[in-house]
């Protein structure tokens, strides 16, 4: 019973009565904006809980060489970002005046802090490894693969799925940043130091370093020189 009324069987399902009760309510609100914020931080959580859950899947059905239902996996993982990239949008209506009010309540609370953020650093690490496995399993080169997409085009959409991913979390960190050289500017000390060289660093990490090497080593193909990075890209050979 909620308000003397029967609880739905959507409002079980759902658990809307704990899920709307984890935020502020309207007296404890340091400011009108500071609703949206919260939120949007609720919401970025829960989409990158969504994203890890989908990650650990990818890495069982690449191990067990199910690679159509790895790569559909993977799009999931890629429109998930995409949505934690535009979410952050929301907050580029806040005024910095506004942010400041909310800084204040907010502590020493940072973004760093993010359980969700800070998993999914890591897990992308048991990706890479499942898929230098399975490179390895078939005997296929990377640098083949990019030379003649055709001769494996299952192989080729993974690893393509797999840079759709690297691109889209790193569309979020590039878009992360706009928002905060917007709202607090780019030369602001935050609470941890220069946040726009911290988020610079970050907006340049990649979680397969090898996957885009390997362009690079591709066009070497058309243009004389020596091979770059063959160490780097070339995960199956062995001297
Ligand atoms: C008004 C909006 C926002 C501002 C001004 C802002 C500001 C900042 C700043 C200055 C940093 C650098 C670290 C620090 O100084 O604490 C940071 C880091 C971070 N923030 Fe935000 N942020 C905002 C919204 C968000 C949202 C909605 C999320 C969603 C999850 C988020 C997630 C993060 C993460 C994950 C980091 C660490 C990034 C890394 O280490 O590369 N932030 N934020």
């Amino acid at each position: 019973m909620s308000d003397g009324r029967e609880i739905t069987e959507y409002e079980k399902y759902i658990r809307t009565g704990p899920l709307l009760g984890l935020q502020k309510t309207a007296d404890e609100l340091v400011c009108h904006d500071e609703l949206a914020f919260q939120i949007v931080h609720q919401v970025e959580e829960l989409w990158m809980k969504l994203c890890q859950h989908e990650l650990a899947l990818a890495v069982r059905l690449i191990e067990g060489d199910r690679l159509v239902e790895a790569r559909v996996t993977l799009h999931r993982m890629y429109l998930i970002c995409g949505l934690m990239a535009d979410q952050l949008r929301l907050l580029e209506t806040m005024s910095p005046r506004a942010y400041f009010t909310v800084r204040s309540a907010l502590g020493r609370g940072s973004g760093q802090e993010s359980p969700g953020f800070n998993a999914l650093l890591e897990q992308p690490a048991a990706l890479r490894t499942a898929t230098r496995a399975l490179l390895k399993r078939r005997a296929v080169k990377l640098i083949d693969l990019h030379r003649d997409p055709a001769r494996s085009p299952e192989m080729f959409a993974l690893v393509e799925a797999l840079v759709d991913f690297d691109e889209a979390f790193q569309h979020f960190r590039q878009r992360h940043l706009a928002l905060v050289r917007r709202i607090i500017g780019g030369r602001t000390p935050s609470l941890k130091g220069a946040p726009a060289e911290l988020l610079e660093h970050g907006v340049r990490q990649t979680f397969f370093p090898e996957l885009w090497l390997v362009r690079e080593q591709l066009f070497r193909d058309f243009t004389p020189g020596p091979p770059l990075f063959e160490d780097d890209v070339d995960e199956t050979h062995h001297h």
